[in-house]
C-alpha cells in the first residue's frame, strides 16, 4: 500500500493518505529550539534538551498525541474538524488531506465542507520559537461563519519525566495568564519573582492576524472531562470559557471567530516559544507584517537546498535520486545536528554525543558541507583522551582539556559508560580522510587540538595516538583487544577478547595514516606502520579466515565466534564487508566472503547482521540473545551495516549486487508497500525485522541512526564512485549494468563538476576512458589543479 510520493522538484515527501501505519515525522529547527512533527501534527518541542527543556508535551509510545492542533468549526452547523486529519479524524471519504514534509518545514492542507485550510509549521532559521501559520479559504458559494482554535499543550515542568510522573509536585507549580492575544505560562512563579530573567520558566502561545475571542489556559477546561483531543468541549461549544490554570495542567488555547465571504482567505499566525511576556510581545509584533512567513520559509529552503545542491545525481532510479539528492542527505544533516537527542523513540535522555556514532555521522555530510564537518571533527578530536582512546560519551557541555575519562570513577558514574570501547577512535581515520579528500585541506593535519583530559597535539599526532591506543591494548593473539565492546553493543568478547571487525578497522587506519605520514614526510613512522601493518595482516589472515568467511572474533577464553561450525551466529556480516573496505582481503577472499553474505544473510529487505539468530546457543557475552530472534543485533537487518556492504560490493566492482542491497534496504524502495515497512518511506531506521519474525520487513527506530551516513557513503563513494583523496578525485562508479547513463553535479573543492557516465555496453564496474573538459585523461583520476571553475567530465564504462 502506498501513502504518498516523493516530489523531487520541491524536495518534499507528500503524504496523500493521513492514516499512515505509524506517525511519519519531520524535524523542524535545531536542538537550540527543536520541534518534531508528525503528518498528523503530533509531536513535541524543546529548548536545548529533549529531556530537560521540553515545552510541548507528547505521549511517548502511545497514539501520537498531543500535537500542534488547529481546529476549525463551522459556527452555523456546529460541525468541526482539524487542519490535520487527527485529532478529530473526519471520514476520509469527505475530508481530503495532504501533508508535505519538506526541508525543515511541514505543510498540511485539508479540504472539508467548502473550506480549505493550510497549516504551515516551521522554526525560522536561527530562531528559538516556532510558527504555525493557518490559512483558511472559503471555497463555497456562501458566506461562512467560522471559528479557529489553536491548541498547544505545555508541559508543567521542563523535565519531561517530572512532567509525566512526579505529579504530586508538577501539577501545582504552573499558572497561566491571558495577555495581549496570548497565553503566558509561568512555572514556580513566586520563586522567580525577584530573579533576573525567567530562567526558562515562562512560555507563551500567541497569535497574530485575528483578535482572540475566547481562551483557555487550563487543559481540562478546554478538553472537558472524559473527552479526547478529538472532541474538545470548547470546540464543540464554539468557544472557550476563559479559564486559566491554577493547580492543574496548563495549555494555550486561543479561539477566534470570523466570517469568510466566498473566495475570501484568512491568515492567522500562531507562535509558541519559551519567552517572557515582554519578549513574546516583540516576537508576535514582528509577524504583523504579512510577508514575514513567506520570507522565512524561503530562507529555510535556500539554506537547506543550498547545501543539498552541492551534490545532485540523475540516474534511471527515481528512488535512488530522491534518497541521494534529498532525503538521505537531509537525514544525514539531521543525525549530524541532532545526534540521538530526540525523536518519537529517543526521549532526549542521552546527555551527549556517542563517540563512534558522531564521528560516523560526520561522514554523511562531508560531500555537502565540508566546513560544517570540519568543525565537528575538531570537536570530536577534542574528545579524544591523551591515551588515544575516545570518550564513549561526549557530554553536551564538553570542556576539552578538563574532562574526566573512563579511567575515572566520576566519568563512569556520570555517563554510565564503564570503560573504553575498542573502535571509537578508529572511526576518526576514514572520517578525516574523507574530509581532507573533499576539501583538499591537508593543512588540517597540522592543526593543534587539545585532548579531552590534558595536553594537546596536531591532528596527525591525535591519529598516531589512536593507533597507539589499539597497539597497546592487544589480546593474546596480537589483535586489538575487544575492551568493553566494538561497534556491536551486544557483543562482549571480554576485555582481552579480540574483534575481527576492530582488527580490520585498525588495518585500514594504518593504510590511511601511511598516506598522511607521506604527506607529513614522516618516513620513520611509515617504516613503523609498514612493519606493524604487515604483522597484523599475517595475524588476521592466519586466525580469522575460514574457507569462505572471516570469523567475528575470539573470546578472552579462546572461543572462536562466528565460525562456520557454530550452531547459531555462524555467519556475520561486518567482518566480510570490512575485509574488503579495509583492503585486507585479496580478490579471491573478497569474492568468497561477499558471496557467503549473499547466500546466507541476504533477504528481500536487506542483509542480516548475522545468522542464524541466537536462540539456544548464545555464549556468555552474546547480549543479542536479549532480543527476539531476527530483531536488532540478534539476526535482524541492522541498517547501518547495509551501507558498508553496498560500499564493499562497489569496491569489488559489483554494481548489480551493490544496487540490489541498496534496493533491499532503501526506504524509498518500500514506498509501495509502506504497510509492511511501517516506518517513514523517506528515512532510514535503525533496523528491520528479519526472517524469523512474523513481521518480516517491519522497520524501527526512525530518523536518528548511523545508517544515514553509511548508506550515503556506500552510494556516493561506492555506487557513484566519487572517491576523493588528498590530491584529487578518482571517479569509479559501480552501477547496475542496465543503467545506460548517469549524470552527477558535484561541487568539489569550490569547483563545479558536471559528470556524465556513459555505460552503453552494460558494465557494472571499471571504465574505458575518461575526458576532462574534452581532454582524454590517463586514467580515471583528476588532479585538483587540472580543474577549472566549471568542468565537463565524461567517463565511459
Ligand atoms: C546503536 C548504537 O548507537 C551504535 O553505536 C552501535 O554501533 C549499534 N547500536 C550496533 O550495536
Amino acid at each position: 500500500m502506498k501513502y504518498g510520493y516523493f516530489d523531487e522538484e520541491q524536495k518534499e515527501y507528500v503524504i496523500t493518505r493521513p492514516d499512515t501505519p505509524a506517525p511519519w515525522a519531520n524535524y523542524l529547527g535545531s536542538p537550540d529550539y527543536g520541534a518534531i512533527i508528525s503528518n498528523n501534527a503530533g509531536g513535541y518541542s524543546f529548548v536545548k534538551s529533549g529531556a530537560n527543556g521540553r515545552i510541548l508535551r507528547y505521549h511517548f509510545n502511545s497514539d501520537d498525541t498531543p500535537g500542534r492542533y488547529l481546529y476549525i468549526r463551522d459556527d452555523a452547523s456546529g460541525d468541526y474538524w482539524s487542519a490535520s486529519w487527527q485529532p478529530v479524524g473526519k471520514d476520509l471519504a469527505v475530508y481530503k488531506n495532504e501533508c508535505r514534509h519538506g526541508t525543515a518545514y511541514t505543510k498540511i492542507t485539508a479540504e472539508y465542507q467548502g473550506i480549505t485550510s493550510e497549516a504551515l509549521y516551521y522554526v525560522p532559521l536561527n530562531k528559538t520559537y516556532e510558527v504555525w501559520r493557518l490559512r483558511l479559504q472559503n471555497t463555497s458559494q456562501t458566506e461562512r461563519k467560522l471559528s479557529a482554535f489553536g491548541y498547544a499543550e505545555f508541559t508543567n515542568d521542563s523535565n519531561y519525566e517530572q512532567d509525566q510522573i512526579n505529579l504530586q509536585y508538577t501539577l501545582f507549580i504552573t499558572k497561566t495568564y491571558f495577555k495581549n492575544n496570548k497565553i503566558l505560562q509561568t512555572i514556580n512563579q513566586n520563586e522567580l519573582k525577584d530573579k533576573e530573567g525567567s530562567n526558562g520558566k515562562e512560555r507563551f502561545f500567541g497569535c497574530v492576524g485575528t483578535e482572540v475571542t475566547s481562551y483557555n489556559g487550563d487543559k481540562t477546561a478546554f478538553l472537558g472531562s472524559y473527552r479526547t483531543y478529538g472532541n474538545p468541549i470548547a470546540v464543540e461549544k464554539g468557544h472557550c470559557d476563559n479559564v486559566l490554570n491554577y493547580n492543574s495542567n496548563s495549555c494555550g488555547a486561543l479561539h477566534s471567530s470570523f466570517t469568510l465571504q466566498p473566495g475570501e482567505t484568512k491568515e492567522i499566525v500562531y507562535i509558541l516559544g519559551r519567552y517572557n511576556d515582554k519578549d513574546s510581545d516583540e516576537i508576535l509584533k514582528a509577524y504583523e507584517d504579512p510577508g514575514v512567513t513567506e520570507k522565512e520559509i524561503q530562507e529555510l529552503k535556500d539554506y537547506w537546498h543550498g547545501k543539498l545542491n552541492n551534490f545532485q545525481v540523475n540516474t534511471p532510479s527515481s528512488e535512488f535520486n530522491s534518497m541521494i539528492n534529498t532525503w538521505n542527505a537531509y537525514q544525514c544533516f539531521i543525525t549530524f545536528i541532532w545526534s540521538r537527542a530526540a525523536s518519537f523513540i529517543y526521549c532526549g535522555q542521552r546527555n551527549g554525543y556517542g563517540y563512534r556514532d558522531t564521528v560516523q555521522d560526520i561522514q554523511g555530510i562531508i560531500h555537502l558541507d565540508p566546513a560544517m564537518a570540519k568543525e565537528r571533527i575538531r570537536f570530536m578530536l577534542s574528545a579524544q583522551v591523551d591515551n588515544g582512546g575516545g570518550l564513549p560519551l561526549v557530554k553536551y557541555d564538553h570542556n576539552a582539556g578538563n574532562e574526566d575519562t573512563p579511567d575515572d570513577y566520576s566519568y563512569v558514574q556520570a555517563t554510565g559508560h564503564p570503560a573504553y570501547r575498542a573502535d571509537d577512535a578508529l572511526w576518526l581515520f576514514p572520517t578525516i580522510l574523507k574530509y581532507i579528500g573533499e576539501s583538499g585541506d591537508t593543512g588540517f593535519l597540522k592543526e593543534v587540538i587539545p585532548y579531552a583530559n590534558k595536553e594537546e597535539d596536531t591532528v596527525y599526532g591525535h591519529l598516531k595516538r589512536a593507533i597507539r591506543f589499539s597497539m597497546e591494548r592487544q589480546g593474546d593473539h596480537k589483535m586489538p583487544a575487544g575492551l568493553h565492546a566494538d561497534w556491536n553493543d551486544c557483543l562482549r568478547l571480554g576485555k582481552k577478547g579480540e574483534s575481527t571487525f576492530v582488527a580490520f578497522q585498525l588495518y585500514y587506519a594504518m593504510s590511511i595514516i601511511k598516506d598522511f605520514a607521506k604527506d607529513q614526510k614522516d618516513s620513520e613512522y611509515i617504516e613503523y606502520i609498514n612493519k606493524v601493518q604487515g604483522e597484523l595482516f599475517d595475524t588476521i589472515q592466519s586466525l580469522c579466515w575460514e574457507d569462505d568467511r572471516y570469523i567475528r572474533g575470539i573470546k578472552e577464553d579462546g572461543q572462536v565466534i562466528g565460525s562456520k561450525k557454530d550452531a547459531e551466529a555462524s555467519m556475520w556480516l561486518n567482518p566480510q564487508s570490512w575485509a574488503v573496505i579495509s583492503g585486507l582481503a585479496d580478490r579471491e577472499q573478497g569474492e568468497a566472503a561477499l558471496e557467503s553474505v549473499h547466500r546466507e544473510l541476504n533477504t528481500p529487505y536487506g542483509v542480516r547482521l548475522m545468522a542464524p539468530s541466537f536462540v539456544d546457543h548464545a555464549f556468555p557475552g552474546a547480549l543479542a540473545i536479549l532480543f527476539n530472534p531476527s530483531t536488532k543485533e540478534n539476526g535482524g537487518i541492522f541498517s547501518q551495516p547495509q551501507g558498508w556492504i553496498i560500499l564493499a560490493e562497489s569496491l569489488m566492482g559489483h554494481g548489480n549486487r551493490a544496487f540490489e542491497y541498496f534496493k533491499g534496504s532503501s526506504p524509498a524502495m518500500q514506498n509501495d508497500h509502506a504497510e509492511i515497512r511501517v516506518l517513514e518511506p523517506y528515512v532510514h531506521g535503525q533496523f528491520t525485522e528479519s526472517t524469523d519474525s512474523p513481521f518480516e520487513g517491519r522497520s524501527h527506530v526512525h530518523w536518528l541512526t548511523g545508517t544515514a551516513s553509511t548508506v550515503m557513503v556506500g552510494c556516493v563513494e561506492g555506487i557513484l564512485g566519487m572517491r576523493p583523496d588528498l590530491y584529487g578525485l578518482r571517479i569509479a562508479p559501480s552501477i547496475p549494468s542496465d543503467w545506460k547513463e548517469i549524470t552527477i553535479k558535484k561541487v568539489f573543492r569550490g569547483k563545479s563538476l558536471n559528470i556524465r557516465v556513459e555505460n552503453k555496453d552494460g558494465a557494472e564496474g571499471g571504465y574505458k576512458e575518461m575526458y576532462l573538459n574534452g581532454v582524454r585523461q590517463e586514467d580515471n583520476y583528476i588532479v585538483e589543479n587540472s580543474l577549472k571553475e566549471e568542468n565537463e567530465i565524461l567517463l565511459v564504462m
